[in-house]
């Protein structure tokens, strides 16, 4: 037996049962298995699909990501080949995928998102399906996951769609404001949300002193990595506090997670299972890393699963 296929790592999101609870996270980790040559995909808990819309999309051009002190800022535009080629070209290539395959979604309509979630609730080697909100809504003017009353609609919709896939929710953290991040999640849950993941990158921007322009041909973009951990474990910690762990939804925590500690905090703040998206480009072994380190961390607080330290966060210091 190997460390990550340590049973006491083993992880139910909404009925859906991981081997651990480290996750692929959407966009770092290709469509589904190009990861596979450099990591053994049958140590990870799950591999999230790069978010697909309904029509390809070349996304921006270059640069679309650069490295900070602190993380990698990126405006990749959401470059993917769109629903009707991933059922032709990818879901062929699910079934030798040796984990779980969660299927991400982004869209500017409601009608895109659902019509994308049809096909991929079509799929039996998808469990569930990952709805990145952090997306302008074209017919609103500001993004899914900043809306409650739009979320709402969104998840509703999209939950009509499916049969026995489960709906994730990917939340914004621009909702750190008002409405603020327990108020979205609540209604996604609300509206048939099964499990949240928490939460997508930050918006952020950089510029080149040398040449005054934006590091990024968008302008802004995205701020992952070691920089936005804290901020993904108060967004957590309030979720499941507010809402999550009273309605029974299982959170899923991602920002910023490079070692085990980093993913303890998330599951110490009630998180049930972790992603992990920035580190795998500078080491893409990390996840069968952090694994073992969860099973060490369990022996070391004599704690027979993981799924007790979920929300065990000591009050105060
Ligand atoms: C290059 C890159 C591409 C990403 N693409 C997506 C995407 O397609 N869909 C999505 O929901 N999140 C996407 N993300 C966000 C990640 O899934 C994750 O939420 C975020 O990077 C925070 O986790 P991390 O700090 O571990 O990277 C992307 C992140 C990066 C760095």
């Amino acid at each position: 037996m190997t460390r990550s296929d340590d049973p006491r790592l083993r992880t139910d999101l909404a009925g859906i049962s991981l081997r651990n609870p480290v996750i692929l996270a959407a966009g770092t980790a290709g469509l589904c298995d190009e990861l596979a040559g450099v990591l053994d995909l049958s140590r990870v808990g799950a591999v999230v699909t790069k978010s697909i819309t309904r029509e390809p999309r070349t996304g921006n051009p270059t640069w679309r990501i650069v490295p900070t002190k602190a993380g990698l800022l990126n405006a990749i535009g959401l470059a993917n080949p769109g629903i009707d080629r991933f059922m032709d070209e990818i879901a062929p290539r699910l079934a030798d995928v040796p984990t779980k395959v969660i299927g991400s979604i982004a869209g500017t309509s409601i009608e895109d998102y659902a019509h994308v979630a049809g096909a991929m609730d079509t799929l039996t080697e998808i469990p569930a399906v990952e709805l990145n909100v952090s997306c302008p809504n074209v017919h609103g003017g500001t993004e899914f996951g900043t809306d409650p009353e739009v979320l709402h609609r969104l998840v509703a919709e999209v939950r009509a769609r499916l049969g026995q896939t489960k709906l994730c929710v990917k939340l914004s953290p621009i909702a750190v404001g008002r409405p603020g991040m327990v108020e979205v999640a609540a209604a996604a849950i609300e509206a048939g949300a099964d499990i949240l993941t928490i939460a997508n990158t930050i918006p952020a921007m950089g510029i080149d002193v040398r040449t005054r322009r934006p590091v990024l041909s968008n302008i802004t973009g995205g701020l992952s990595g070691p920089a936005v951990h804290p901020v993904a474990v108060k967004l957590v910690h309030d979720v499941y506090v507010g809402v999550a762990k009273k309605a029974r939804v299982p959170i899923v925590g991602v920002g910023g997670v490079s070692s085990w500690d980093d993913a303890a905090e998330l599951i110490l703040a009630g998180a049930g299972a972790v992603q992990v998206g920035t580190i795998l480009f500078a080491d893409p072994k990390a996840p069968i890393r952090i694994a073992r380190g969860l099973g060490r961390w369990l022996d070391s607080q004599r704690i027979g699963t993981i799924g007790g330290m979920v929300g065990q966060v000591l009050d105060g210091r």
